[in-house]
C-alpha cells in the first residue's frame, strides 16, 4: 500500500509512531532504499519504544519528537526536538530553526523559523530526563486486520506481531 502511493515527484516517507507503538521499520526501509527515497519518523508519542530491540529515532534518516506536556517525555511548555545522524540533515535543520541563517549573521539562506528552545524549557527537560523511564509493555498484536478510506486518503492498521515495546505517557 505504502509502495503503490510512490510517485516521481516522492521525496519521503513520513512513518508516525502512533500511541507509543514502533512501525513496521524494516518493510518500510525497504521501500524508501528500492526508490531512494528517506524515512521521517514521527516519534511524538514513542519516546522509548523499541523494535526488535532498537529504538525508534533510530530507524529512518531523520525523526521529530515532541516534548509537549502530555507526550512520553513532557516538558514545561512547547518544544520538540530532531534526531538524524545524517550531518547534512542535521546542518539544514540548524539553519532551519534559526530562520535559515548558517554561520554568517543575518545572512538568510533558507526560509527558516524562530524554532529554538529557550534554556528554561531546556533546563527542565535535561532535570526530567534524569528521572524519566517509559512506561513500557511487550507490544501485542491488534486485534483486527482494519482497511478502509478515509476521503481520499486510503488507511490501513495493519495486524502487528512483530517483537516490540509500547513506549506510554506516564504523566
Ligand atoms: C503523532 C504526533 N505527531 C506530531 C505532533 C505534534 O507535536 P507538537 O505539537 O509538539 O508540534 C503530535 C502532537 O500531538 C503527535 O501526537
Amino acid at each position: 500500500m505504502v509502495e503503490a502511493a510512490i510517485t516521481p515527484k516522492t521525496k519521503a516517507i513520513i512513518v508516525v509512531h502512533l500511541f507509543g507503538k514502533v512501525c513496521d521499520m524494516r518493510s518500510i526501509s525497504r521501500i524508501a532504499e528500492r526508490h531512494g527515497i528517506a524515512v521521517v519518523e514521527d516519534m511524538a508519542q514513542s519516546l522509548g519504544a523499541r523494535l526488535w530491540g532498537n529504538m525508534c529515532g533510530n530507524l529512518g534518516d531523520i525523526a521529530a519528537l515532541s516534548f509537549y506536556p502530555t507526550k512520553n517525555l513532557g516538558g514545561i511548555g512547547e518544544g520538540g526536538m530532531v534526531l538524524t545522524k545524517r550531518d547534512d540533515l542535521a546542518h539544514r535543520v540548524r539553519m532551519l530553526r534559526v530562520h535559515g541563517m548558517d554561520q554568517v549573521p543575518y545572512l538568510h539562506q533558507l526560509i527558516g523559523i524562530n524554532s529554538r528552545l529557550d534554556e528554561i524549557k531546556a533546563c527542565a527537560l535535561v532535570e526530567k530526563l534524569r528521572i524519566w523511564r517509559p512506561g513500557t509493555r511487550s507490544a501485542s498484536p491488534m486485534p483486527r486486520l482494519t482497511t478502509g478510506t478515509s476521503r481520499n486518503c486510503l488507511w490501513c492498521c495493519p495486524r502487528w506481531k512483530v517483537p516490540g515495546l509500547m513506549s506510554f505517557t506516564s504523566t
